[in-house]
């Protein structure tokens, strides 16, 4: 997709006057009233994911501002916009993991299925069961490729193995080999490692890595991935089997993806959402509208590369 804008006609149409640039940000940003209309996401069918009135703190360090943004199932969500905007914070508020962070201070509302996932009583080891997380540098854990994709499984009590499974009369070494053929077939890495499951992942390329960390997320049977800037430390061949990947994936999958790569966000994604400085979501739409003819000022100015 190109980079086709300034439909000046047509921006001056829907934007009015009370949009039009005031002064300039020291991004090179320039400033503008964020319409809710701009952010109000029309789609057919329910939403996997419904935020509400997101606010997070870091200390005084207001990080997010009060996003509302639901996400479609089985799709692929692009989160788009300048280093330091907040699209790592809000991807880490799906799943809870804004958590783990003591300085990090949250309010507002995440439904899964409709179900709130701040509720005091929410299962946490659930939750992140069933929102994955694939990060920007692979992490694979420093064993094999076999026990990579098993771990989780067997840590939810999914697959039981070893001595003491053997004396229940229960060993799922069958089932195990089945997981991790279906987990790294459907992560695209099969056919590369076959052949050598029981070498360290560390072994691997980066590329390869990256698809066994996805492998692993897909192990435990998901039903959202979350994904930050999950090819960014990969080189072209590798980025673009991520990205085939994705796109595969969102058949079965809620797929969110930060990345700050807009080629790859307009080539992979069936909505963006647009933040910019200040942790604000500015322009949430069809992928397509984002990138031909979105109706933000500051939008059109960053994907067409005036700041940022
Ligand atoms: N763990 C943290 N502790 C304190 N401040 C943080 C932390 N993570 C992010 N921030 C701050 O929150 C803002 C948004 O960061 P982040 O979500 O990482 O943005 P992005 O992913 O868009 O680059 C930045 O100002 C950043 O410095
Ligand atoms: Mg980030």
């Amino acid at each position: 997709m190109s980079n086709a804008l300034n439909d000046s006609e047509t921006k001056q149409t829907t934007e009015g006057t009370d949009t039009q640039p005031t002064s300039t940000t020291t991004a090179g940003e320039t400033e503008e009233r964020v319409r809710e209309a701009w952010t109000d996401y029309d789609f057919a069918g329910d939403p996997k994911l419904s935020v509400e009135d997101l606010n997070v703190w870091y200390g005084d360090d207001h990080a997010l501002k009060d996003v509302s943004m639901a996400i479609p199932e089985n799709s692929v969500t692009a989160l788009i916009g300048p280093s330091g905007c907040g699209k790592s914070t809000y991807l880490r508020c799906l799943n809870r993991m804004n958590d783990r962070i003591k300085a990090a201070r949250i309010d507002g509302s995440v439904e899964l299925d409709g179900t709130e996932i701040y509720d005091p009583n929410a299962n946490l080891v659930e939750l992140r069961k069933r929102i994955g997380m694939v990060f920007q540098s692979p992490n694979p854990f420093p064993k094999s490729i076999r026990e990579n994709i098993s771990y989780g499984p067997r840590k939810h009590g999914d697959i039981e193995k070893g001595l003491l499974a053997r004396l229940f009369g229960r060993d799922d070494t069958a089932e195990e080999d089945e997981l991790v053929e279906r987990s790294l077939k459907q992560a695209a890495l099969w056919d590369e490692v076959n052949d050598r499951l029981d070498d360290n992942a560390l072994g691997l390329s980066g590329g390869q890595q990256q698809r066994l960390c996805i492998a692993r997320c897909l192990a435990v049977d998901p039903e959202v991935i979350l994904m930050d800037e999950p090819a960014s430390a990969l080189d072209p061949i590798a980025t673009s089997k991520i990205e085939d990947l994705v796109e595969e994936l969102s058949e079965e999958y809620t797929v969110v993806i930060v990345t700050h790569n807009m080629q790859q966000a307009a080539r992979i994604s069936d909505q963006t959402a647009v933040f910019l400085t200040g942790g604000e979501l500015v322009e949430y739409d069809d992928t397509d509208k984002i990138f031909e003819n979105p109706e933000s000022q500051r939008v059109e100015d960053y994907i067409t590369g005036k700041f940022g």
